[in-house]
């Protein structure tokens, strides 16, 4: 395969900007979706369809059939994050730009450019090794609705050997991983108000309550100082990771010092000192505030009192805890900490269970021989703190969901300035095909 001609290809899909949160980018999910289905159609999909919604529909297709060989379900998203803030890219988010060996753009590794390393490592194969199902789904980001809803209707649509998920990284360069667990998600907006309109800070200061001051005790009782969550039941679940995984982890090329200069690039680390840094990313749960609507924030100065003011929150979710339970304990804890003077109100925009994944099928063997045999080493276990909401779901009909990824931690998934690392992706496509070829070796899996 020709690589100018295979970045050509790529740009043209990183253009597309497949925001699936934004509204206004419908037709541009529509858009990724049919070139997904173009692509796999060249690659001699049978029933090829974009299934389960008009504006993000979920991709499906089917490989040629391969008597005897075992079933593989690639999975892979085509919506990406919005590209805020826009000031801050080199060069702009959909206008994709090869440069240092790297290719810049919104989608370039979570997961636009990780789909189509996926797709390549098929046109790669000398002669189709398995039974391959496609699963591209274009709502990742905001919760998979549209997949969920497939695969409650349709569940033989993942019946498999195995699933096949690039949607991360490797742990460090040199070092790719393959992923015991992945973190849930609830999503929330916590509303306050204090008056029926906004009022003249002059007039009734001192004696008025403020929503932005409410809000702003209210969140800071929910998390301590000393980052501990008091939502009342939210641990009691939590399970600690083994003596023997939390051994595992210290051997891997991870350093708190490097993860706080290079990386966090701030002056210090936060959270429950207690753990590692690891613990507290990849096994406990967390709150965080992600913006505070309300109140004056335009240019210049208004004397003005806020009634109202919202803040978008969300909690990470670690194994043993339920989506459910957490919306629960949410409302309560909410309800339980404001003062009798504010009116309180959360509304929940989407959410994950988290994921827990037995790495002792065969098909794991595979992966990690194929990343050996292409980069020189194996698969790590790892555990990831981010989400794919609809992997518990990937595995209900039993297959093993193989968690891996070719991307690096500094990638900068949505944030400004994401890229992959051409190196990465070329490999990658490597790595994949091998293990392709090495999965359909098996018979009777
Ligand atoms: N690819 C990421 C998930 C990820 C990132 C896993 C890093 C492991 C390490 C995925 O696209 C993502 O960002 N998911 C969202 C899901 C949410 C919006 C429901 C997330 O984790 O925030
Ligand atoms: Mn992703
Ligand atoms: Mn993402």
């Amino acid at each position: 395969m020709n690589r100018d001609e295979l970045l050509r290809e790529l740009s043209e899909f990183l253009r597309i900007p497949s925001v699936s949160t934004l509204p206004v980018h419908n037709n541009d999910c529509r858009a990724a979706a049919e070139w997904v289905a173009a692509e796999l159609r060249r690659l001699g999909g049978r029933d090829v369809e974009l299934l389960g919604s008009e504006t993000h529909p979920v991709v499906w297709g089917k490989g040629p059939d391969v008597p005897g060989a075992p079933t593989l379900v690639i999975y892979g998203h085509y919506d990406v994050q919005p590209p805020d803030p826009l000031a801050e890219w080199t060069t702009p988010p959909f206008a994709p730009s090869v440069r240092d060996g790297r290719i810049y753009g919104r989608g370039s590794a979570d997961d636009k450019g990780q789909v189509f390393c996926l797709l390549k490592a098929v046109a790669a194969s000398s002669r189709p090794p398995v039974n391959f199902r496609f699963l591209i789904e274009g709502e990742e980001e905001y919760g998979s609705k549209v997949l969920f809803d497939l695969l409650k209707r349709e569940p033989q649509r993942v019946r498999a050997d195995a699933v096949l998920v690039a949607d991360m990284s490797y742990v460090a360069p040199g070092w790719p991983a393959v992923y015991s667990t992945l973190r849930g998600l609830c999503y929330a907006e916590i509303t306050v108000r204090t008056s029926k309109t906004d009022l003249h800070s002059g007039e009734y200061g001192g004696a008025a309550p403020n929503a932005h001051e409410e809000l702003g005790r209210l969140l800071t009782r929910l998390k301590g100082e000393d980052g501990r969550i008091n939502i009342p039941g939210f641990y009691a679940p939590v399970k600690r990771p083994s003596k023997a995984e939390l051994a595992a982890w210290k051997k891997l090329p991870f350093n708190e010092k490097d993860f706080l200069n290079k990386r966090v690039q701030g002056k210090g680390l936060v959270g429950l000192k207690k753990h590692s840094v690891l613990e507290r990313l990849w096994a406990l749960p967390t709150f965080e505030i992600h913006g505070i609507l309300g109140g004056f924030t335009g240019e210049g100065a208004k004397t003005v009192i806020p009634a109202a003011a919202t803040a978008k929150v969300s909690m990470r979710l670690v194994p043993n805890q339920k989506l459910k339970t957490v919306e629960r304990q949410l409302a309560a804890a909410v309800k339980k900490l404001a003062p009798k003077h504010v009116t309180v109100s959360v509304r929940f925009l989407h959410g994950a269970d988290p994921a827990q994944i037995k790495l002792d099928h065969p098909s794991f063997k595979l992966l990690d021989q194929a990343f050996k045999q292409v980069t020189g080493r194996g698969t790590v276990p790892a555990r990831a703190g981010g989400s794919i909401p609809v992997v518990p779901a990937l595995a209900s009909a039993g297959a093993p969901v193989i968690l891996t990824g070719i991307g690096l931690p500094d990638d900068r998934l949505h944030a400004p300035n994401e890229k992959l690392e051409l190196k990465q992706l070329w490999d990658g496509i490597e790595v994949f095909r091998t293990f392709y070829e090495l999965l359909g070796a098996q018979r009777d899996m």
